[in-house]
């Protein structure tokens, strides 16, 4: 692949940032949620709130909202989709390289924006997972 390849984008991310599944448009009063994850990226700042809707054990609905460009909209957009209907755990294990290859590959010096969705929706989980301990307490 010469340099220039490496800068486009393909359709599937063009379509998932143009299109973003499960953005939270307004405000959080919109979605009903049991939980919110928030990262921020280091390399850039920009940052990702994911929301999450649980019912038994599963990823029943996901809402995010982001600072970040194009490929982590379009990353996000993408991890919400393979999110939806998974149990916590395997949520959680969705990987960059799951939403690379889902997309049909970021410009690879885009992929650090793509780490950005999954790292907020373990993060949402893990919270979620603390206030469950703590009301079941
Ligand atoms: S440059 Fe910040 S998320 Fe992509």
């Amino acid at each position: 692949m010469n340099e220039g390849q490496d800068w486009i984008y393909s359709d599937a991310v063009k379509d998932h940032f143009m299109n973003p599944r499960n953005f939270l448009f307004g405000d959080e009063s919109q979605f009903d949620f049991d939980a919110v994850g928030i990262v921020g990226n280091p390399i850039c700042g920009d940052q990702m709130k994911m929301y999450i809707k649980v019912k038994d054990d599963k990823i029943e609905d996901v809402r995010w909202k982001t600072y970040g460009c194009a490929s982590a909209i379009a990353s996000t957009s993408a991890l919400s989709e393979l999110a939806k209907g998974k149990t916590l755990d395997e949520a959680t294990q969705i990987s960059a390289k799951d939403i690379d290859d889902y997309l049909g590959n970021l410009p690879k010096h885009k992929f650090h924006c793509s780490v950005l969705g999954h790292q907020a929706l373990a993060d949402a989980v893990k919270n979620y997972r603390a206030q469950n301990k703590t009301k079941s307490n």
